[in-house]
């Protein structure tokens, strides 16, 4: 009954730790939750208020596919202000998400047989859409000593004739790590010899970041620009993951083919919350910058204390609101039940079952040693949650 490719993918690991920490608190268990992937914080007040009068001036119809033009216009002016990214309204196409502009450049762009390099850690659904459009992923395991970041030498030997796309997320979910101009530059090199090798950049978690400014690919390779496929959002930096507003930039051609795929699928983005989002890039940062501050604030906090559980070892993540310590130290234990904890899944489902704490196990993002923290939480739930990982652990023998 259903399609054969529908075997070949997995449902999202993240969105189903999320759905039984929320099954076991309505069922009256107290469960601390570090497992959401969106700030905790409101959209800042501005953006409802373009919303609102959005309604009232009866933007209530369907808007062109690719998105309102004033929407892609103010989409163009911030690529050029903050990225130096020189793109036309006809090379953006707005979307339900970011999720959706990157899944549909897969989509465009890969067929049966091509091979897409994901560096692990690795957002959930990169590998899962690329099976969908049945290409390869080719996964790439990077060190927990260079803060899980692909190097040149390990992009290299990953290249094959049959390479069509390699992804980059900087900063990084689920690793928080941001690639510097030098690390980007090394792996453009690596680029330039593979003509036919397309670079989707996803910066939706480019207004997080810590440590220095975002850095985005094309800016210190502009060489490549036609190949590269920019993907961001309003999701994250603004706190509007419920308004579904992403977006891609990228050659006309691969535009032009995202443009079809979406006028058939789903047509354009909710014209409100594209309203919303020409609000969002017309009007200063400031509340971007407060929330900013704050994720700071918490990593600092969670950084420090994740250091001082005896066995597990956290570098600081230049950006996005995760902490991915190692946690491999605590593999092949066992629970007071004697059940032994084979690998990050059976620790989180442990914590969670027995403890109340929400986490997300490595293995659902390509590295077995790991685990996903988001401090998209108050001080005090991270307070909370640290309290009930260290006795979690200590219970371990
Ligand atoms: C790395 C990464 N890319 C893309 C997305 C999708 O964002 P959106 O809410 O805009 O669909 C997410 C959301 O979790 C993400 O973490």
């Amino acid at each position: 009954m259903i399609a054969e490719r529908i075997s070949r993918i997995a449902p999202s690991a993240t969105m189903k730790i999320s759905a039984r920490a929320k099954e076991l608190r309505d069922s009256g268990r107290k469960i601390v939750s570090l497992s959401q992937g969106e700030p905790d914080f409101k959209t800042p007040q501005h953006i409802c208020d373009a919303a609102i009068e959005a309604i009232k001036d009866g933007h209530h119809g369907y808007t062109v596919n690719t998105g309102n033009i004033e929407l892609r216009k103010a989409i163009c002016d911030k690529l050029e202000r903050e990225n130096g990214y020189h793109f036309k309204p006809n090379q953006v196409v707005v979307s339900n998400g970011a999720k959706q502009s990157i899944g549909f450049s897969i989509l465009a762009t890969i067929g049966p047989g091509d091979e897409v390099i994901i560096p692990a850690p690795y957002w959930v659904s990169y590998p899962e859409m690329v099976k969908l459009a049945e290409g390869e992923p080719v996964v790439v395991r990077t060190e927990f000593e260079n803060d899980y970041k692909l190097t040149a030498a390990q992009l290299e030997q990953a290249i094959t004739p049959k390479t069509k796309m390699l992804i980059l997320c900087s900063p990084s979910n689920p690793t928080g790590s941001c690639y510097s101009k030098a690390e980007l530059k090394e792996l453009a090199e690596v680029l330039q010899k593979y003509p036919d090798v397309l670079i989707l950049s996803d910066e939706i978690y480019e207004y997080i970041v810590f440590d220095g400014d975002h850095v985005s690919i094309g800016e210190v390779a502009p060489e490549l620009m036609h190949r590269i496929i920019v993907i961001n959002g309003f999701s994250k930096g603004f706190a509007m993951t419920g308004w579904r507003l992403g977006y891609l930039a990228a050659h006309e051609s691969i535009a032009g083919a995202v443009a079809k795929i979406q006028s058939q699928e789903t047509s354009g983005a909710c014209s409100i919350s594209q309203k919303a989002g020409e609000a969002a890039y017309n009007s200063g940062l400031e509340e971007v910058e407060k929330m900013r501050e704050a994720f700071k604030q918490r990593r600092d906090y969670l950084v420090t204390a994740l250091n001082e559980v005896p066995g597990v070892s956290c570098f600081s993540p230049g950006g996005a609101f995760y902490a991915f310590p190692d946690i491999s130290s605590y593999l092949g234990k066992k629970t007071p039940d004697g059940d032994t904890i084979a690998s990050s899944t059976d620790l989180c489902l442990f914590l969670l079952e027995e403890k109340g704490l929400a986490l997300v196990p490595g293995d659902a993002f390509g590295e077995p040693n790991g685990i996903r923290l988001s401090y998209a939480a108050s001080l005090d739930e991270l307070k909370q949650a640290m309290e009930i990982l260290k006795s979690g652990l200590a219970a371990l023998v």
